[in-house]
């Protein structure tokens, strides 16, 4: 399928570097639990991941928000743990619990994963892709995703979501060649999903490095920087000009190198970051973030502030507003439609 770029879209520009005000606004899982039409779309399949395979419900909740709030993107709606389940490992959503997958505990076990199969698995995204592209608005574009490597692998490693990492972090301390397999594994698929999701109709990516925080800084550099670089560079060696968002959640300081050294586009900024820090990063690259999902939740005079101290702070020059880490099942809709109007300066 061949690719038509949207011509107007707020998004690519601040990716491009232009600063526009008012600023894009998109947000992280803006498709999900927090939406009724969202359950209800949940409620006809048995499991998260059927709904990411199923490209006409995966494309319908995709689209959802959308049709709400006037958001200045749309996420596809899929999970980084698909690549894991397209490289063979067992991964299933336990309602309440998150995640749970066979842990990967050891070299065979990184030997026993496989890309034969990831082609047929993966198809079902990018059939989602086709569909919502078809179907949003030209000025809209829509915005492909993974997991980081490192992130993908604590969750193979652990088994599921972990407080501290400890089981991952202790693998690759102690056997850092058998460790490298599995991120240079992670590396090619990811880059691989990456590419096709563009040759789909995506106009823009994000890496998700949700527990980039969890390192320390020579580790963050070889498990964090370094494949990352590498995806990037897979990327951008089939699609230059195809803008790639990095978001190492938890970075703090070692933020400035991710972007200086991975050449990503544009950083993602979690909640922990000061607005101050994130207007210096601004002269490195365009930066998004960082509204605390829980003042999402809140509302009220809390919430109009913090969103003036941000859209004063960073607005004038190349930004996309968005939250510091997903939206929270239990926000409420008004309050998404209040944030919007807001960044876009309308009195509601
Ligand atoms: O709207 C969007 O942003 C697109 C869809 C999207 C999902 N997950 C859907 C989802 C995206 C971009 C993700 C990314 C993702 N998935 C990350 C990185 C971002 C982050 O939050 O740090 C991570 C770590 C995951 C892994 C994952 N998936 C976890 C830990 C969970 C359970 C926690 C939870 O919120 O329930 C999921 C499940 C998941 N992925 C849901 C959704 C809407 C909820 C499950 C459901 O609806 O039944």
């Amino acid at each position: 399928m061949s690719r038509t770029l949207p011509l107007d879209s707020s998004l690519l520009k601040a990716l491009s570097g232009q600063p526009n005000f008012p600023p894009p606004i998109w947000l992280m899982r803006q498709a999900g639990r927090y939406l009724p039409e969202y359950r209800e779309v949940r409620g006809k399949v048995a499991s998260f991941l059927d709904l990411c395979r199923t490209p006409g419900l995966a494309a319908e909740v995709t689209l959802q928000p959308l049709r709400r709030f006037d958001l200045d993107a749309a996420i596809v709606f899929s999970d980084i743990l698909i690549i894991p389940y397209a490289l063979g490992q067992k991964v299933e959503f336990v309602e309440g619990e998150g995640p749970k997958l066979e842990p990967v505990k050891d070299g065979k076990a990184i030997a026993g994963l496989n890309k034969s199969n990831t082609a047929k698995a993966l198809a079902p995204v990018y059939e989602t892709i086709e569909l919502v592209v078809a179907a949003l608005p030209k000025n809209v574009p829509l915005i492909g995703f993974c997991g980081a490597p490192w992130t993908v692998a604590t969750y193979m490693v652990e088994g599921g979501g972990s407080k501290e990492q400890a089981a991952v972090r202790l693998f690759a301390y102690r056997d850092q060649a058998t460790f490298q397999h599995l991120i240079d594994l992670l590396v090619e698929s990811s880059a691989d999903y990456l590419v096709n999701q563009v040759k789909a109709g995506a106009s823009a990516l994000q890496i998700f490095d949700s527990w980039a925080g969890s390192l320390p800084e020579d580790e963050f550099e070889r498990w964090c920087i370094t494949p990352t670089k590498r995806l990037v560079e897979l990327v951008k060696a089939e699609l230059p000009e195809i803008p790639i968002i990095g978001f190492p959640r938890g970075a703090g300081v070692l933020a400035e190198r991710y972007a200086r050294e991975t050449d990503i586009d544009a950083i993602g900024c979690d909640t922990s970051m000061p607005v101050g820090w994130m207007r210096r990063l601004q002269e490195q690259l365009p930066v998004q973030g960082n509204l605390d999902p829980l003042l999402l939740v809140a509302g009220g005079e809390a919430l109009d502030v913090r969103v003036g101290a941000i859209l004063e702070t960073l607005g004038q020059q190349p930004f996309i507003f968005n939250l510091g880490h997903g939206i929270l099942p239990e926000t409420p809709i008004e309050h998404v439609t209040r944030l919007l109007n807001l960044v876009k300066g309308r009195s509601s």
